[in-house]
């Protein structure tokens, strides 16, 4: 039984409302082992939700979440982060989504990705394009000069301050750069064009899984930072950006 993407928009979207105009209580935030690393009551609400939901209408899927004690990866299943950019959703900064990714046999075939404070939902099928709500997405392929750079800050691992403040001493040579706080989004900016290109240094499966889909459906490389196909069973980098920028990013990174 295969994914019918308008169901499983409706869900995500009736995921978005337990997580729109929200105000976060001390007691409802909680930090994991890393203390910049929180989870809310509302991620682990958002994720038993579309766990429900998604075993009820599509039960030979794995269900594979961010919140999840335990990650068991598979070749067919959702990955799903239920908040990206969890930081921004506890500060009231509205830039924050739900990720969907759809995995058949090892390979994302559809990716969804909801910014419940703007209603806008990024979506894509493979081979069938990228879309924001109802309008295709086409990365227009600007140079550096002429765009921005999405820098995730791999807020989770200190040994990457180093590293990545010197990628952004790079890319300003060439570029400005934004650091929103939400992989997922990023990479749908890339799509969009509101971003030339997004990099990062360590991020999870399911920061990237839908967004990489919607970036690469519309027409942006996406790779790990060493120029191969990324992941989805393990922490990873991740480089995106429309074909220009890319292969100045291969000078700079040299591979
Ligand atoms: C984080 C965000 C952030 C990125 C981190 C991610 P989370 O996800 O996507 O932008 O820099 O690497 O882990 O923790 O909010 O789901
Ligand atoms: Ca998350």
């Amino acid at each position: 039984m295969s994914v019918d993407i308008k169901q499983l928009k409706s869900i995500i979207r009736k995921a978005g409302e337990l997580i729109r105009n929200v105000r976060l209580s001390p007691e409802q935030i909680n930090s994991k082992d890393n203390r910049l690393d929180f989870v809310t009551k509302f991620d682990v609400e958002v994720q038993n939700f579309l766990e429900s939901r998604f075993l009820e209408n599509w039960p030979d899927y794995l269900f594979i979440g961010e919140e999840q004690e335990e990650h068991k990866f598979g070749q067919k299943g959702f990955i799903v982060d239920p908040i990206d950019g969890t930081t921004n959703f506890i500060l009231g900064i509205p830039h924050h989504c739900i990720s969907v990714a759809v995995m058949e046999e090892g390979k994302i075939v559809q990716g969804v990705v909801y910014c419940p404070a703007l209603d806008e939902m990024y979506w894509a099928a493979a081979g069938e394009g990228a879309y924001l709500n109802a309008e295709r997405l086409q990365n227009p392929d600007l140079p550096f000069n002429e765009t921005v750079c999405g820098i995730g800050s791999s807020p989770y691992n200190a040994g990457l301050r180093e590293p990545t403040v010197n990628m952004i001493s790079e890319i300003m040579k060439r570029s400005d750069i934004r650091c929103l706080g939400s992989s997922a989004l990023d990479l749908c900016y890339v799509a969009s064009g509101r971003q030339g290109g997004y990099f990062e240094y360590e991020i999870s499966p399911w920061d990237i899984a839908a967004g990489m889909l919607i970036a690469r459906e519309a027409g942006a490389t996406v790779t790990t930072i060493d120029g191969k196909e990324p992941p989805l069973d393990r922490n990873l980098t991740i480089l995106a950006a429309g074909p220009g920028i890319y292969s100045e990013f291969q000078e700079i990174l040299g591979f």
